[in-house]
């Protein structure tokens, strides 16, 4: 061969090699496949375990996700993994509730809407847990999440060597896996993982957020609109989902930041890691329609059931406790009422101001204006000064009660703001009976719930006074009537 056709044949040779080599790696690390295991699945299925496009941005390796739990079990707040930190899971599926799991090259996983918008319950203490898809999630610790990834991350026993050690006890990958794994997977992960840490690090200047709740503005704020970072306090309880369309003219969000439904899902997606680039248009487009029909549970609590059951009310005074609520509260809670679902401002309702002092006008103009090469179409975001007077279905799984979930029982809401807990628990999951919410007090709840403070800012339990000068009579009828709702 001459000496020109060798370096022809060692050319085309090279670059064939090198298209091989970028096709494996494109294959290991890029290329995504839908999500196959749903494939003809129910609304509610695609709504648990569905993927809302943040498995780029925000989704950790699967067997890396998966083995964590067992390498540092000492940043989980107890035994159980991932279900120690108030995670559902149902018995016999391979996630929790909350998280998809997708392949772009490799298999992720990140959470979805469901990971705060699934509630779950027991009615008596030997129940096992019962989940409630588009309810809200009370016990999810979301902060302790972040911060179990970032201290694991930021460990010295975060190794290609020991994770895929943990990793091959369960799972024998294949050899090509497991070179992308060692080599570039896990470091780039225990990278990505630590600099999430350092976008979140403003939050350990702040009150925690405990069970069940979060700063959801914030990270927006100072993340996606590029603000700077300030002192506000945006601590707010997860919410519920269900029947959307009652709430089809209603202001969205605790301070009603928002007045239309699908920005608010298309915004919310974009808060937890979509980009436009990965909108699964599909599964929102689903989420939303399922939403806007989705009933809200049936209240455990009725007047058929036997005399001696918590459960059991008595029909005189549910007919009189829904007579009052017409009376002094229907305007603002009932669906027909006429400042339902409206603004009602802070110097009237008189609750806790952190929530609505967060967000400004500037970041409701910001928002509006998010990225321009794309067309978000969004432009509802606003600036308002008080707090939505929301509907009140499904209240029996909604405690604690106010947006900061500030006040632990129905009962304690109906009484002046000094006589209400200054401290309890929360995130503990069986239902209080005799109170309407959650369990707050007693060993139970101290053992598995979080200590809430209501001196701490943002968590304050002062004002809403409706009904607090009822006689005592009157209270406990009207508190029969709101267990039936
Ligand atoms: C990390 C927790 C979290 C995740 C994930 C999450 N949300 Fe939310 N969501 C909240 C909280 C907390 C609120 C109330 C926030 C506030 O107003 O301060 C909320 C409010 C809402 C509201 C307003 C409801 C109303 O009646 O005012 C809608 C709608 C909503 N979320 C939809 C979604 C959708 C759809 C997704 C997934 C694409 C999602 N959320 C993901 C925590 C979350
Ligand atoms: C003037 C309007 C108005 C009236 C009247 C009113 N409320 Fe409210 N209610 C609100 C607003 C606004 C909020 C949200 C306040 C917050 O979260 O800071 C709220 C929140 C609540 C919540 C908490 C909901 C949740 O999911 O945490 C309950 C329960 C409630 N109200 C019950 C009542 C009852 C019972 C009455 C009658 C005795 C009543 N309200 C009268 C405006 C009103």
């Amino acid at each position: 061969m001459s000496a020109s056709s060798k370096i022809i044949v060692w050319l085309v040779g090279s670059i064939l090699a090198l298209v091989v080599i970028g096709i494996v790696v494109w294959i290991q690390l890029f290329r995504e496949k839908p999500q196959h295991h749903l494939a003809g699945a129910p609304p509610e299925e695609w709504f648990k375990y569905g993927s809302i496009g943040s498995e780029a941005t925000q989704g950790v390796p699967y067997w890396i996700w998966i083995v964590l739990p067992k390498v540092f079990p000492d940043y989980l707040p107890g035994p159980g993994g991932y279900a120690s930190l108030g995670i559902p899971w149902e018995q016999g599926r391979e996630l929790p509730v909350g998280f998809s799991k997708k392949t772009i090259g490799f298999e992720r996983v990140a959470f979805n809407c469901a990971f705060c918008h699934t509630a779950s319950f027991r009615l008596r203490p030997d129940d096992l847990p019962r989940y409630v898809p588009a309810g809200p999630n009370h016990t999810v610790r979301a902060q302790d999440y972040a911060r179990f990834l970032t201290k694991a991350a930021n460990d010295t026993r975060f190794t290609p060597e020991i994770l895929l050690a943990e990793i091959e006890r369960i799972y024998d990958m294949p050899w090509l896996d497991r070179i992308f794994y060692r080599f570039i997977i896990i470091p780039a992960t225990k990278k990505a993982l630590i600099k999430n840490g350092w976008q979140l690090a403003w939050t350990e200047t702040k009150p925690n957020w405990g069970p069940g709740r979060i700063d959801p503005f914030n990270p927006i704020k100072f993340g996606i609109l590029a603000m700077a970072i300030d002192d506000t306090i945006g601590s707010a309880d997860m919410v519920p989902l269900w029947d959307m369309q009652a709430r089809a003219n209603h202001a969205l969000h605790w301070d009603g930041l928002n007045t239309d439904f699908h920005e608010v899902v298309v915004s919310s997606a974009i808060g937890d890691g979509m980009t436009y680039q990965s909108i699964p248009q599909d599964n929102l487009a689903r989420i939303e329609k399922w939403l806007k029909t989705l009933p809200a549970p049936e209240s455990p609590f009725s007047t058929q059931l036997p005399a001696d059951s918590p459960y059991h009310l008595d029909p005189r005074n549910v007919a009189r406790g829904k007579r009052l609520f017409r009376q002094y509260c229907g305007e603002c809670h009932a669906p027909e009422g006429k400042r339902a679902g409206t603004v009602i401002p802070v110097a009237e309702v008189g609750t806790d101001r952190h929530r609505v002092d967060m967000w400004t006008a500037q970041a409701a103009k910001r928002y509006n204006a998010y990225q321009k090469e794309y067309d978000w179409g969004m432009d509802h975001f606003q600036d308002v000064d008080g707090y939505v007077s929301v509907l009140l279905d499904g209240l029996w799984l909604r405690g604690p009660y106010l947006h900061n979930g500030s006040v632990p029982t129905v009962r304690d809401l109906l009484n002046p703001p000094a006589q209400r807990p200054a401290t309890f628990y929360r995130g503990h999951d069986l239902v209080d009976a005799v109170n309407l919410g959650f369990v707050s007090q007693g060993e139970q709840a101290q053992r598995l719930g979080f200590f809430y403070d209501t001196h701490i800012p943002g968590n304050g339990n002062q004002g809403h006074v409706y009904g607090t000068t009822l006689a005592a009579a009157d209270k406990a009828a009207l508190l029969d009537y709101l267990k039936t709702l």
